[in-house]
């Protein structure tokens, strides 16, 4: 039998200050990303119910909060756009004068040192709320691929022009990232990054955002662009693409329950990795505090921890406001 050094673990954890000394994963604000859900009009913070805590804001009072959030030390925002000009393709996605554009640049504006970064699809501005043109609108569902990729670089143009910093691409389209790179540079904007949701599952844990963001597909699901999370094998070759086609930094999404995912990202490229802690993961959190079963705190502090642990060097989570007053 092999002598255990019985001592050894237990010194580690009985002094608190050593625990804390040494705990080796730490959460910062630095690396918390904050969404943010804009929509047309003024005044304007409609709650979600599907999200506690979580509010449709127009640009006036999303400035607000986007000051409130760099006072508490938050360094940057995910601006989504909620559109009632929907149509076939989502051509409001690229008006210069749509609420994220609008928003990006008063950010950059009244709060330069915040990083701004929007998320490029189109479910919020078609009719069919698909992330892009559909083939055949009334045959059966299937997204054309190639129509697409134009109507997103045109979208990520449309963003950098008005101050985005990033933008993050989400529609799952083959050839995405490439597109949008030739794209800003062709128009100038060589130092705007892309953050690419390189691999992105579909999962029934994005609903209360869909409720939130107003774009739930009408009919059909995103299982042909979004991966299929029972196959592991599509994860290298996914990042891989994005990597190849010019991302700066990778994507995983959710979060919380694939960590396997965010820590195979993490061995198998150097590039910031970032990890997407989505609505259903946060509600169910929330959901179970308010029947008094967790303490919402404590256990948002761990499932954060968590997905930094497993790899994460940024975490986009609706729990960043809390976070930055709790940590
Ligand atoms: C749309 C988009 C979704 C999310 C971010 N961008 C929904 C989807 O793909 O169906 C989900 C975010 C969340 O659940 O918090 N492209
Ligand atoms: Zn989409």
């Amino acid at each position: 039998m092999t002598s255990f050094p019985t001592n050894r673990l237990r010194r580690l954890r009985t002094n608190q200050t050593m625990r804390d000394v040494l705990a080796g994963v730490r959460l910062s604000v630095d690396e918390l990303i904050a969404p943010l859900f804009v929509r047309e009009g003024s005044g304007i913070a409609n709650p979600i119910e599907s999200m506690p805590d979580q509010f449709q804001f127009s640009v006036d009072t999303a400035l607000e909060i986007a000051r409130r959030w760099s006072d508490l030390g938050l360094r940057s925002v995910l601006l989504f756009g909620i559109s009632d000009e929907k149509d076939d393709v989502g051509s409001e996605a690229w008006n210069d004068a749509a609420a994220v554009q609008r928003l990006a640049g008063e950010i950059k504006t009244a709060l330069p040192h915040m990083l701004v970064i929007t998320d490029v699809c189109l479910c919020e501005y078609t009719a069919h709320g698909h992330c892009g043109t559909l083939l055949d609108k009334d045959g059966p569902m299937d997204v054309d691929n190639d129509a697409t990729l134009e109507s997103l670089a045109r979208v990520a143009a449309s963003h950098a022009r008005c101050g985005a910093d990033i933008v993050a691409p989400s529609a799952m389209m083959d050839g995405q990232v490439q597109a949008i790179r030739s794209m800003l540079d062709a128009d100038g904007f060589t130092n705007t990054a892309i953050m690419s949701y390189a691999v992105k599952f579909a999962s029934a844990l994005y609903g209360p955002f869909r409720q939130a963001a107003e774009g739930a597909p009408s009919s059909g699901d995103r299982k042909s662009y979004q991966m299929d999370y029972r196959s592991p094998l599509q994860i290298y070759p996914e990042a891989a693409q994005d990597v190849d086609e010019g991302a700066d930094i990778l994507m995983v999404k959710p979060a919380w329950t694939y960590l396997d995912v965010i820590s195979e990202v993490r061995r198998s490229f150097d590039l910031p990795l970032a990890a997407y802690h989505v609505s259903g993961e946060f509600s169910v959190l929330h959901a179970a505090a308010a029947n008094g079963w967790i303490d919402l705190k404590n256990s948002a502090i761990e499932v954060t921890t968590a997905i930094k642990r497993a790899g994460a060097d940024l975490i986009i989570t609706y729990f960043a406001e809390q976070l930055a007053k709790w940590i």
